[in-house]
């Protein structure tokens, strides 16, 4: 039998959402002079106005793409873009896992439009060469519950004439985001930059602010998704001036998040503790038999969220193995997603210490042996 191995990863934080907090995070490090008063105070406006400063420096995103932090995480983010700008024109999703699936639900069963729908099975990717552009485009950038991405930008139509509008939670700060060619991008705070959930963010280009300003839908639409005032877009929402209230400790908790990624430089530096991260995983996982990816193609398989294949296992088991290591204390939440296939998913975004995934193969190794 293999002894315990000697050393346990110092945060055995692998979760893909809530994901591992910055290195360094504690919660006395919050700067939490604004919690208590008013979100609309000079100083509630300059915090939110100073996350989105953050957010457009650390992402590159350009001046001509706008930035609001709404309601409802990244759910939030991507209904209020659905139910805004859907209807205009045909519509098609791509979906090849969960969430993905689920934006194809809300299209079909809540807005009842009639949507091309391109799927593939956990672990593959539709054929992107078969997007017409002359439709609206919904896709998840990663996906989350499979561990497969998009490669890049390219099959992105330049001449587009329908939106883009990427679900990039599991995305933003892992991968380069090709702005021009990203009509609409939404993430929440709690994956890549370990922050909290709560809040989404929605960043939309010129050619989804004229969408907004060019189209009504026929439905009703909450006041937390109106984005648009008498026909204009309402650009006080891009400036801080949140629908509603927001939580100014999730926003702390970001702020704190974007200056750690900023302090690294920014997007190249949380990219590249990724890919590290991935890398130091695939070391473990092509060292052992019984271990394989999700994922085949190597070009379309995540950064972040890495889903894993465990030899002979079923849903029991991955509840024992995945059990075992959290009353070790060595990894925690590291169970593939409830829809996927029974396996593993082991999250490599930038909050994670490399030292801590080499830690891991050890242990995966005498989870293993337990429970076999
Ligand atoms: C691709 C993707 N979309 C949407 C969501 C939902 O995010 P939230 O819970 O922040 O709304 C997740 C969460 O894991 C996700 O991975």
């Amino acid at each position: 039998m293999l002894n315990r191995p000697a050393t346990r990863p110092a945060r055995p934080h692998f979760s893909s959402g809530p994901c591992a907090k910055p290195p360094g995070w504690s919660p006395d490090k919050l700067d939490t002079r604004v919690l208590g008063r008013s979100h609309r105070s000079g100083l509630g406006k300059e915090r939110l106005q100073t996350c989105i400063d953050l957010m457009r420096e650390t992402l590159w995103v350009p001046e001509s793409h706008r930035i609001a932090i709404v309601p409802g995480s990244d759910t939030g983010a991507f209904e209020l873009a659905m139910w805004t700008m859907l209807g205009a024109r045909p519509v098609t999703c791509l979906a090849w896992e969960s969430f993905g699936a689920g934006w194809v639900t809300d299209a079909v069963k809540q807005l009842k439009l009639d949507p091309t729908v391109l799927r593939a099975d956990y672990g593959a990717l539709p054929d992107l060469s078969q997007v017409d552009w002359t439709a609206d485009v919904l896709f998840t950038w990663n996906g989350t519950t499979s561990g497969v991405r998009v490669p890049d930008g390219d099959w992105i139509a330049d001449n587009r004439e329908g939106l883009s509008l990427a679900d990039a939670t599991s995305a933003v700060f892992a991968y380069p985001m090709p702005w021009p060619k990203l009509d609409v991008t939404t993430f929440s705070f709690q994956k890549v930059l370990g922050g909290e959930g709560g809040h989404g963010v929605l960043i939309l280009g010129p050619r989804a602010v004229a969408r907004l300003e060019s189209f009504t839908p026929d439905r009703p639409l909450p006041k937390l998704f109106r984005l648009t005032k008498d026909g204009k877009l309402n650009e006080g929402i891009f400036k801080g001036e949140t629908i509603n209230t927001p939580s100014m400790l999730v926003i702390e908790d970001a702020i704190f998040a974007l200056e750690w990624a900023k302090s690294l430089g920014g997007l190249p530096k949380t990219t590249m503790r990724t890919r590290e991260n991935a890398a130091a995983l695939d070391e473990i996982v092509e060292a052992r038999g019984w271990l394989s990816y999700l994922a085949g193609d190597i070009t379309t398989r995540s950064h972040t969220s890495v889903c894993l294949k465990v030899e002979g296992a079923d849903a029991d088991f991955i509840k024992r193995f995945t059990r075992l290591l959290e009353a070790e204390g060595v990894a925690f939440d590291i169970a593939a997603h409830r829809d996927a296939p029974p396996g593993l998913r082991i999250w490599c975004g930038a909050t994670v210490d490399t030292a801590n995934i080499e830690a891991l193969g050890p242990w995966l190794d005498w989870a293993w042996e337990q429970c076999r």
